[in-house]
């Protein structure tokens, strides 16, 4: 066993994987549970999922997280989570020129749901154009060799909204939240002990320090300035996301549309009715952030430098647009920017003590772009490590790994899942304005 349960834990960011878990531990009892967040509000402007909406799909390549987002959709729909979560359906394609590695993993996505007797019922097959207006009318581009399937089982989350309910929880429940200054962790700080070294507790960058029994990080894109005994375990990675800025109407007309993605082009949701913003993205290979010091990619300090999206992604949102729904598709793209996130190279979390501490610090990581969707659960994967008897990671996918000193540098483009190689942040950044 880790912690007593009146034990002072500390959560180091209050985005989905700290919200999730400082919540998760308050309902088990656990009642000395503090989260530190470096925004001075929630949800925080450097969390992932501090956006409009992320896609919660069930089917999954591996079955492993097939099941898990099923018991994420279970409890989407608890009273708690329900008004963030929207089950408009995944319209799920490719158009008519993907490559081969796109259509073959759109194939294997849908073997997925067919093969799960939970999900297949709502699985229909979209064999070009008429199949798919018939099932969305509002998407009345060309649609050019578009194929694939939809969903109704799948929808999407409003991943702002759903951290400020769960943070309105969590402090409902006792947990205390630190937030803009003293809130921003500096730094874990360590103390030695007979067996060698142990974390015992924190320093804010107000230069407070605040003792407990266990830290856990949950600090995103950011880990390894704060765990650099990570290493190349976690990459900061990031994706484009831009939006089109609706009228009432244009929202009206498209509410309901379910999520659209093409995996060669990326993806859009439905237009949030507060805003009136259509969420677009690309997707693709990603872009990091590599320190050619140490080798490791790392998400940039201040989120004026990532407030851009490279020309290349531009070029695909309006191609989406142009196949999906013409009329947006030269309409000026709005609120861009890259999100980062930490992935590993099998896009499997990371949920594990970081060894030799003797089970003091924590670490939530590796989110790999998928985790929003388990945000009901996630914080009980937490819990359950916490209970292992061992202070031992049940599951072997979920561990902390020995870095391979092997590993290529660039791996991360190569998982299934996503098209395209990753580049160099350095090498996308937009030309400096010149000062006048
Ligand atoms: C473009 C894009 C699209 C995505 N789409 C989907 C999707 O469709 N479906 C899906 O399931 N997932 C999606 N994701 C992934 C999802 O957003 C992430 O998996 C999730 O937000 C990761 O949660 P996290 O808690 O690890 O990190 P975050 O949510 O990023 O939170 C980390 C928090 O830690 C704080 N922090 C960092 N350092 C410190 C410090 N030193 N002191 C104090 N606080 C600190 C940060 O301010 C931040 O609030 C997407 C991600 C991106 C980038
Ligand atoms: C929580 O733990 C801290 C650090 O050990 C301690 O100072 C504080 O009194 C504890 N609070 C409660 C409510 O037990
Ligand atoms: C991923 O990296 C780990 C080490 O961090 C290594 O053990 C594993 O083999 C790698 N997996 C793949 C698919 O490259």
């Amino acid at each position: 066993m880790g912690v007593s349960k009146s034990d002072a834990i500390l959560i180091v960011g209050g985005g989905a994987f700290g919200l999730s878990t400082a919540f998760h531990l308050a309902q088990k009892g656990y009642t000395n549970v503090s989260v530190f967040e470096k925004d001075d509000h929630i949800p925080p402007r450097y969390s992932a999922a501090n956006d409009l909406n992320k896609i919660v799909r069930a089917e999954y390549e591996d079955p492993f997280y097939t099941d898990l987002t099923i018991k994420a959709i279970a409890a989407w729909k608890t009273p708690l989570f329900a008004p963030h979560f929207h089950q408009t359906g995944f319209l799920h394609c490719v158009s008519g020129d993907a490559p081969k590695e796109a259509i073959d993993t759109l194939n294997r996505f849908r073997a997925s749901a067919e093969r799960n007797s939970q999900i297949k019922p709502h699985v229909s097959a979209l064999d070009g154009e008429s199949d798919i207006r018939q099932t969305c009318w509002q998407l009345d581009g060309p649609l050019p060799g578009w194929k694939g399937y939809f969903n109704r089982f799948d929808g999407y989350a409003h991943s702002g909204n759903a951290l400020a309910g769960i943070y309105r929880a969590a402090q409902a429940a006792g947990v205390r939240f630190f937030l803009g200054e003293q809130g921003a962790v500096d730094e874990i700080v360590y103390v030695s002990t007979v067996n060698g070294r142990k974390c015992a507790g924190i320093r804010t960058k107000n230069g407070r320090f605040h003792s407990s029994a266990l830290v856990i990080v949950a600090a995103g894109a950011n880990a390894g300035r704060l765990v650099p005994q990570i290493g190349q375990q976690v990459v900061a990675k990031s994706w484009s996301v831009a939006h089109v800025q609706l009228t009432d109407d244009e929202t009206s007309g498209l509410r309901g549309i379910p999520v659209t993605y093409a995996r060669d082009l990326g993806f859009f949701f439905e237009p949030d009715p507060k805003t009136n913003l259509l969420k677009l993205c690309p997707m693709g290979g990603g872009y990091i952030n590599t320190d050619p010091r140490t080798g490791v990619s790392l998400s940039p300090e201040s989120l004026k430098e990532s407030a851009f999206v490279p020309e290349e992604d531009e070029k695909q949102m309006r191609k989406l647009l142009a196949q999906t729904l013409p009329s947006l598709a030269d309409r000026p793209l709005v609120k861009k920017s890259l999100c980062w996130f930490a992935d590993t190279n099998d896009s499997d979390f990371i949920i594990d003590y970081v060894p030799n501490l003797e089970s003091s610090l924590m670490l939530l990581s590796g989110d790999s772009g998928h985790l929003f969707k388990m945000f009901p659960i996630a914080g009980s994967w937490v819990t359950d490590l916490l209970e292992a008897p061992d202070n031992k990671q049940a599951l072997a996918r979920w561990r902390w790994k020995q870095p391979d000193p092997n590993a290529g540098k660039d791996w991360g483009g190569a998982v299934s899942w996503r098209l395209g190689e990753s580049k160099e942040f350095s090498a996308i950044l937009p030309p400096k304005a010149s000062k006048l």
